[in-house]
């Protein structure tokens, strides 16, 4: 099936790429727009470029276009990134954003984390008012079940188990305030990780509709 939004987030994913530098280390997210900026930092050519990546995907085509790809596992990992480039699934005008459409929400935010700089790349159609669910979630295999009851209204989704072990499914119910949700799946024993990332962590959004290129700056 063709993504109605394709051209857009090809046109925010090279907009983006513009903010890396020779040196640079940089950590590459995952999913669709991602694919259309590794392409374009490949080209770009820079001068001593190191890149960690959130998904088998991700380093699988990163490394096809020639990119270094170096582990972000293990206490021998990279500690800590000038800038990371991820998409998003909604990204509202609080500067809350919902990600993990992929399934690759833990590490993306384990990746956002360790940067200096976290340029989120989205098409127009993402940018809302309000973020409304499925809000993903990693969840521990062991107690599962008892996970599941205390959450309440979880739909496991029909993927494999994330490279880290998870079981990815969507929090479905609707919700006001994204803090306090953040906060409730955060402090539920079994949730791994939750697909909401605060604005806090956010330093530019990237948004195409069309040709044109908005960029908002958080911090
Ligand atoms: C993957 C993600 C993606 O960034 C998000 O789902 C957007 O994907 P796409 O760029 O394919 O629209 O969070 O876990």
């Amino acid at each position: 099936m063709t993504d109605p939004f394709a051209h857009d987030k090809q046109v925010a994913a090279v907009a983006s790429a513009q903010f890396v530098e020779d040196g640079m280390s940089v950590g590459l997210g995952t999913g669709s727009t991602v694919a259309f900026l590794l392409p374009a930092l490949a080209e770009r050519r820079l001068k001593n470029l190191r890149c960690v990546s959130t998904s088998p995907a991700t380093s699988a085509l990163a490394r096809k276009l020639g990119l270094r790809v170096d582990t972000f596992s293990g206490t021998d990992g990279v500690a800590h990134l000038d800038i990371a480039i991820d998409g998003a699934d909604e990204v509202a005008d609080s500067g809350w954003l919902v990600k993990g459409g992929g399934a690759a929400h833990t590490r993306e935010k384990a990746v956002a984390a360790a940067a200096d700089r976290f340029v989120v790349v989205v098409s127009g159609n993402k940018a809302v008012d309000r973020l409304t669910p499925p809000v993903p979630l990693e969840l521990a295999q062991f107690g599962l079940a008892s996970t599941l009851r205390r959450l309440g209204g979880v739909r496991l989704r029909d993927v494999p188990i994330s490279p880290d072990g998870g079981v990815i499914a969507d929090y479905m119910t609707p919700f006001d305030d994204p803090a306090e949700l953040a906060d409730r799946l955060a402090n539920t024993v079994g949730v791994v990780e939750h697909g909401l990332f605060p604005p806090s962590m956010v330093s530019d959004v990237v948004i195409a509709s069309g040709d044109r290129v908005e960029t908002r700056t958080l911090r």
